[in-house]
């Protein structure tokens, strides 16, 4: 199939349902960079690099000279909350970023107010606010966010919208017949089926706008058969779940080397403490509950212990995340990983991640705001199976296992990347540059 992806002109609306510590963190890093006063490290959009053609062609431009992505300066920023405070407020209360950059971009970060949330304490018992919605029904509660979207479009002058869910993560739930049809999940919405989380409504809002969406939290959200339907009828981008930072991305980065060698594991305990209000909904069992499963699902599918029993049929893999205010937003986690190697000699592995939980999160938000509106551009609708790169638990077509293994995430995001603008994709094979040898073989 052949793309051809309209230029990204005008105004791109980034909408966020979520104005925490990670929009926050991500807004003001945007506003910071534009005025050049720090690097979007990080960022594989402004700072990452792609080969093109042959090794010996030398040619390696940057991500954004090579496709036509959204200009910083052409991005405007809205949101909801729950709780009232602007920006540069709830960017101060979040302390992740240090006072002097903030006040380096206050009238920036003021002018962001949040809308009214939907928002329901059921889903995430541990907050309280009051800057919420009010409805007769899930349905109406939806109209009002697509009226959110309408205003703040017109308002803005936006060209394009995506929106970039960053709330909280809510409690488990699991696919219900509500989830399964289009239909169903309407008629759900109009009889507020209690299986239908705020996430939802904000991503069928935003969905029948035709607005694509992004699921940074491990909620269902746009994970269910009624949204895939939902946007492939609209023509809608859609990817997810649970932004992939901190523990889980070490994990990615290391269990695959280590299933490559060969090498047998016994067990892997991952254990952290945050302090920040993510911490403290997951403190909850039932939002815990979410996380977990995200959270779990990464080393089976690298390891694949059903067709490798004798290396890791037998591990035992648990996560543990723990409340603990005095650390703020920097998460600190432990890694006990017991390995084995030639004739089952054991071996430990341990790592020690004091990360920073926003910074690390901040990057992804923008790269899945611009590779998002670049899907959209293209014509590409339904799950972004190539932005898996960016999720701890990323959404694919039903039946298909995920993939984690980061370094093929990665490959399959710059074939994309090659795909759309017509360039030879590129297999590893390389076995051309020893002509020579191929033609004895
Ligand atoms: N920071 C990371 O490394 C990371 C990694 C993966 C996933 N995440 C997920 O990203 C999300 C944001 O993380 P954070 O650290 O910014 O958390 P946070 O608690 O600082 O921010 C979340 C915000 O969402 C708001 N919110 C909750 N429900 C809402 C609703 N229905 N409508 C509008 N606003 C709502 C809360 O009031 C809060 O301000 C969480 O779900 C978290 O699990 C974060």
């Amino acid at each position: 199939m052949d793309y051809e992806v309209k230029p990204a002109e005008g105004r791109l609306g980034i909408l966020i349902p979520g104005l925490g510590a990670v929009a926050t963190t991500f807004i003001a890093g945007v506003e910071a960079v534009k005025k050049d006063l720090a690097k979007p490290v990080g960022s594989l959009t402004q700072m990452g690099r792609i080969r093109l053609g042959k090794r010996t062609e030398n040619r390696h431009p940057l991500i954004k000279d090579f496709v036509p992505l959204a200009e910083l300066s052409d991005i405007v920023f809205g949101g909801w909350d729950v709780y009232s405070d602007n920006v540069f407020e709830a960017a101060v209360n979040a302390r992740v970023l240090e006072p002097m950059l903030l006040h380096a971009v206050k009238p920036e970060l003021e002018r962001i107010v949040p809308m009214q949330a939907v928002f329901d304490k059921a889903y995430a018992r541990n907050l309280v606010g009051t800057n919420v919605k009010e409805g007769a029904d899930k349905m109406e509660l939806a109209e009002m966010l697509m009226e959110d979207i309408r205003n703040f479009k017109e308002i803005n002058n936006c060209d394009r919208l995506v929106m970039v869910w960053c709330g909280s993560t809510e409690i488990y739930i699991e696919h219900a017949e509500v989830h399964e049809t289009l239909a169903a999940f309407e008629e759900g919405l109009r009889q507020s089926d209690p299986r239908i989380a705020p996430s939802m409504i904000y991503a069928y809002a935003a969905l029948k706008m035709g607005v694509p969406f992004a699921n940074g939290a491990p909620n269902l959200t746009v994970d269910i058969p009624a949204m895939v339907e939902l946007a492939k009828e609209n023509g809608i981008a859609i990817s997810g779940k649970d932004f992939k930072t901190g523990q889980t991305l070490m994990k990615t980065i290391l269990a695959p080397g280590l299933h490559a060698r060969a090498l047998g594991v016994k067990g892997w305990f991952s254990s952290n403490i945050l302090g920040n209000r993510d911490g403290l909904v997951l403190d909850a069992p039932e939002n815990f509950k979410t996380k977990e499963v995200s959270k779990l699902s990464v080393l089976d599918e690298i390891f694949k212990p059903e067709s490798n029993p004798e290396l890791y049929g037998d591990m035992y893999h648990k996560v543990r995340i723990n409340y603990y205010p005095p650390h703020g937003d920097n998460k600190e986690s432990w890694d006990n990983i017991d390995i084995f190697g030639w004739l089952g000699y054991q071996m430990q592995i341990k790592i020690n991640f004091l990360c920073r939980d926003s910074i690390l999160a901040a990057p992804l938000v923008l790269d899945l705001a611009l590779f998002t509106d670049l899907a959209q551009r293209a014509g590409m609708s339904g799950i972004q199976e190539w932005l898996s790169f960016y999720y701890k638990s990323p959404q694919t077509a039903e039946g298909l296992a995920p993939e984690h293994d980061i370094f093929k995430q990665l490959m399959k995001l710059q074939n994309t990347l090659r795909h759309l603008m017509g360039e030879d994709l590129i297999t590893h094979l390389g076995l051309d540059y020893y002509q020579d040898l191929v033609d004895t073989l």
